[in-house]
């Protein structure tokens, strides 16, 4: 690896340690596609084993939900068994099932026999992984749907949660099959997708997360309020429809965040659990952002947003024993500890003018309309202080302004002690918006 490579990974690394000791002692449940253990793709197999192993040597507690749809569909060719699917689910008939129990057996076997690899050059080398089965989801028959017996199709009955506790806290990992047994001794084969979400509800699991088989074209994060409406989008596929419906379910059962991550995807999952860019989407009941008034252990946050900009110079530079001074008339957007937006107001009580300024949107968020809401928010706090009139000075964003209701006004219309102050060499415009008693029509929320 040459220099810059290491100085890179070394400053991944630094990035990922608040992830690391966020997750660490947490359950995930972990589910996906029969495809991604199918024979022929080796190279992702031991993409996801590797992935595995990594996320349990960092402390993650897992709970893996394989599907086996197309292993137990060579196995019903082979035998030259037919079934038919009924409301989206196979008929698991009388003479199918030796055959779906011979194919998910076997599934089990060679990924019980992945996840126990030890030599050098595999993705386990040095890794010790303890990898339990248990018979701790208790399936029931779904019976008679709509006229059609669905025979040994089956769903969750309940989750024997203290078991599966007792196994995670001793440092095992769980490998679920979809094959689940009843309390009467017969099996039944669940829906994958089902039996990770029972899981992760019943565990109360810290993470839900589903690898998709297609690329996850959807927003960075959603609230389930937001996801709806998608469900009823013609143009998402059956697979992501059918994701994000279990997304959703899990969300209002209380799991607190649910992924979709593309499996395809090399490096994918690390990049979504360990980045703060994430890959995949993030489901949550509601929206992790925050807009608060910052505070003294924000300044860290609000210069490393601002620097940049500062440089470029898009705002004007700002000590930073000014920000602390002046910390109380900042207001930020926080996304998991990290500050993606700013904005201050500074008083001019007497003119009962207020300037807005230091307005920044992380580059990665923009287009979401955080500013405008954020300006918004200014222009609600200038007017319970009994400000009349917003001003702006830009030299970059004049036309963000002007869209936002601000029109340009000459530097006398500053207050005197403004004017004082305006650097005649930087040149920037001023806007001035007048702030009515009812409210602003910039206000999106
Ligand atoms: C300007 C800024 C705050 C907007 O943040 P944001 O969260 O993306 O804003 P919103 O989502 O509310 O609005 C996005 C819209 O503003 C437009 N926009 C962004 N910068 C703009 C600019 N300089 N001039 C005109 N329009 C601009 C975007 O194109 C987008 O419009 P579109 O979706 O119709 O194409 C952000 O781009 C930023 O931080 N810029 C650098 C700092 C800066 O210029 N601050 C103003 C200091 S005076």
């Amino acid at each position: 690896m040459s220099t810059p490579e290491l100085s890179l990974m070394a400053q991944w690394l630094r990035d990922a340690s608040p992830y690391i000791y966020a997750h660490q002692d947490r359950v995930f449940v972990l589910a996906f596609a029969g495809e991604a253990l199918a024979e022929g793709d080796s190279v992702s197999v031991d993409a996801l084993i590797s992935d595995i192993a990594l996320l349990t040597s960092l402390g993650v507690r897992l709970v893996l939900v394989p599907g086996s749809r197309p292993q137990i569909e060579a196995e019903l060719l082979d035998d030259g068994v037919s079934t038919r699917q009924h409301l989206g689910m196979r008929v698991s008939g009388e003479q199918a099932m030796p055959s779906i129990k011979r194919a998910v057996a076997v599934q089990m076997l060679d990924m019980m026999a992945r996840l126990s690899m030890g030599l050098p050059n595999t993705p386990l080398e040095g890794a010790r992984l303890s990898v339990v089965s248990s018979n701790a989801v208790v399936a029931r028959p779904m019976g008679v749907r709509e006229g059609v017996d669905l025979g040994w199709t089956g769903e969750v009955r309940k989750v024997e949660v203290t078991r599966l506790r007792s196994l995670l806290d001793a440092g095992h990992t769980v490998l679920q099959s979809c094959l689940c047994a009843s309390p009467t001794g017969e099996v039944f084969n669940l829906r994958a997708e089902d039996v990770a979400l029972e899981l992760a509800a019943c565990l109360q699991a810290d993470k839900l997360i589903f690898l998709t088989e297609s690329s996850v074209e959807l927003p960075k994060q959603m609230t389930v309020t937001e996801a709806q409406p998608l469900l009823d989008d013609a143009s998402l596929s059956m697979e992501m429809a059918l994701h994000l419906e279990s997304a959703c379910k899990a969300v209002r059962r209380g799991v607190e965040r649910v992924h979709l991550v593309d499996r395809r995807t090399q490096g994918a999952l690390i990049q979504e659990l360990y980045s703060r860019a994430g890959h995949g989407t993030l489901l949550t009941a509601e929206s992790l952002e925050k807009m608060r008034r910052a505070s003294i252990d924000d300044v860290a946050g609000i210069l490393e947003l601002i620097r940049p900009l500062e440089e470029e110079g898009v705002l004007v530079r700002r000590p930073r024993e000014q920000l602390e001074l002046e910390i109380d008339r900042y207001w930020v957007v926080e996304l998991d500890g990290q500050i993606i937006a700013t904005a201050a107001l500074h008083f001019f009580i007497e003119a009962r003018v207020a300037e807005l300024a230091c307005l920044a949107v992380n580059a990665q968020y923009r287009r979401g309309g955080r500013a405008s809401r954020l300006l918004a928010r200014m222009e609600k706090e200038a007017r319970q202080r009994g400000m009349q009139t917003l001003f702006v000075l830009t030299t970059h964003t004049a036309h963000w302004f002007i869209e936002h209701g601000f029109a340009q006004a000459q530097v006398d219309a500053l207050p005197v002690e403004r004017q004082a102050m305006y650097n005649a060499q930087r040149r920037s415009k001023v806007f001035t918006k007048a702030l009515s008693a009812a409210g602003s029509a910039t206000n999106p929320s």
